[in-house]
């Protein structure tokens, strides 16, 4: 099992931490040089697995993960909170469901009665819950690849993005949205893709992109590469390709 070494930034238990891969602790601490006493924590697996590390984690690697707090776009510090889809229990998955099918209200939302995602599961999620714990803002996000020039590109695909009526207008989405880039920067993903309203998601830094095409099915079962507009952030300084760009499988 991997050994990882944490520390908690600020002495409260459910803030910012640095976290570092062991077999980089004494060279590879770039972004922050002021981390100092940093210490092995038995239990860190467990701990990244709350705060978002993905099994994935390349050795060697630094991550910085936030409780979303902290970033400059969350403006009210909204606690956002990560829930890896292996983590969902029948309680669990009830409420996400009554949250989507609340905020989901075309004929086609009804999957939502069964199930938790539209078209493919996914194995990250963020929520936002009330002072009483209920949840009333969700985002999933897809590990996705897109290829274009031949090369291919690391995509985190943000799905079912919705915040309950009665708690819309005051920035929820802009704070998932923030910690979930934050997020995917740590993880070393090139892009966020998200297929949305333009104006929900430009002052998030998405832009339109319109040379996206997918996997679609013609109803006579014929395989073919639809266009789609689509909604975009450049997450590691690569810009978005200018020739098509092909997002193997469905739309999310
Ligand atoms: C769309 C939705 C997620 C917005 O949630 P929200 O928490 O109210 O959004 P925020 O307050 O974080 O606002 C984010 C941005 O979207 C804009 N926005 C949100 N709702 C809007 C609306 N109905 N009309 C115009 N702009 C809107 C905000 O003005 C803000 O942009 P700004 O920073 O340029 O001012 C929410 O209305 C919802 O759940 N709708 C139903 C499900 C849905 O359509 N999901 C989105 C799929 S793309």
């Amino acid at each position: 099992m991997p050994r990882y070494l944490t520390r908690n930034c600020d002495g409260s238990t459910n803030a910012k931490y640095e976290i570092l891969n062991s077999k980089s602790e004494t060279s590879t601490n770039h972004q922050s040089p002021s981390v100092q006493n940093l210490c092995v924590c038995s239990d860190a697996v467990r701990r990244f697995s709350m705060l978002g590390v993905p099994p994935n984690m390349p050795s060697r690697a630094h991550y910085k993960l936030w409780n979303c707090t902290d970033s400059p776009m969350n403006k009210n510090k909204t606690k956002v909170e990560y829930l890896p889809d292996a983590s969902v229990d029948a309680a669990l998955d009830a409420e996400i469901r009554r949250l989507l099918t609340t905020c989901f209200t075309k004929p086609q939302d009804a999957v939502f009665k069964d199930r938790r995602y539209f078209v493919e599961p996914y194995p990250h999620r963020w929520v936002i819950r009330d002072a009483r714990s209920a949840i009333i803002a969700h985002a999933g996000v897809h590990e996705k690849a897109v290829e274009a020039d031949g090369r291919r590109f690391r995509v985190g695909g943000l799905a079912e993005v919705c915040v309950h009526p009665n708690y819309r207008g005051r920035g929820l989405v802009k704070a998932m949205v923030a910690c979930i880039d934050e997020w995917l920067i740590a993880c070393g993903y090139d892009f966020a893709l998200l297929f949305g309203e333009p104006y929900i998601y430009q002052s998030s830094g998405y832009v339109l992109v319109n040379n996206l095409v997918y996997d679609e099915v013609t109803p006579a079962g014929e395989k073919y590469k639809a266009p789609e507009p689509a909604m975009v952030k450049e997450l590691a300084g690569i810009p978005w390709p200018t020739t098509q760009v092909y997002l193997p499988g469905p739309k999310f």
